[in-house]
């Protein structure tokens, strides 16, 4: 009973404040070892790069907005706004909530590629954002 009454407590003040910091129900680790058991392999970094910086028969590529090198801050390719690092040695912030993750993926990958992107894909871009340092 307890613990059901602390969740809900809670879950209304995570409702009440839409600005207050994110969830961070995860790290970019659990995040590429959970597409890389979907995909049933491991995520490949050069094969996540190749991914991340070419173009897919659309105009933009990943890097059209998270950049060549996304240790740096992102610009958007529409809007102008800065974006954070997506890498997480830049950004402590990265990959730190799996619904954000996934809404992020299946976005920016239809946008990008035309259709969601696969686990196995998902696995390379994270093992390549993954690997990168500072
Ligand atoms: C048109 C601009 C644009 C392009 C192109 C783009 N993204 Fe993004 N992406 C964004 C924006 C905006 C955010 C949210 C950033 C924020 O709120 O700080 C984001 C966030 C993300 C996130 C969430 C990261 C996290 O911390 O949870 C992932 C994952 C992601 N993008 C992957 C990709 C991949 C993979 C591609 C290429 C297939 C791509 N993006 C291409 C604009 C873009």
């Amino acid at each position: 009973m307890h613990t059901r009454s602390t969740a809900l407590v809670l879950a209304v003040a995570a409702w009440a404040s839409p600005g207050a910091a994110r969830a961070a129900d995860t790290r970019p680790g659990a995040q590429l070892a959970r597409f890389a058991t979907e995909a049933g392999r491991p995520g490949q970094a050069d094969a996540g790069r190749a991914f991340f910086t070419r173009t897919h028969g659309g105009k933009w590529s990943c890097a059209s907005c998270h950049r060549e090198v996304p240790t740096q801050p992102g610009q958007h390719a529409v809007s102008g706004k800065t974006l954070e690092p997506l890498a997480p040695a830049a950004n402590t912030r990265a990959f730190t909530e799996q619904a954000r993750v996934d809404k992020w993926f299946r976005r920016n990958c239809k946008d990008v590629v035309g259709r969601e992107c696969s686990a196995g894909e998902k696995a390379d871009v994270l093992a390549y954002l993954v690997g990168l340092t500072r």
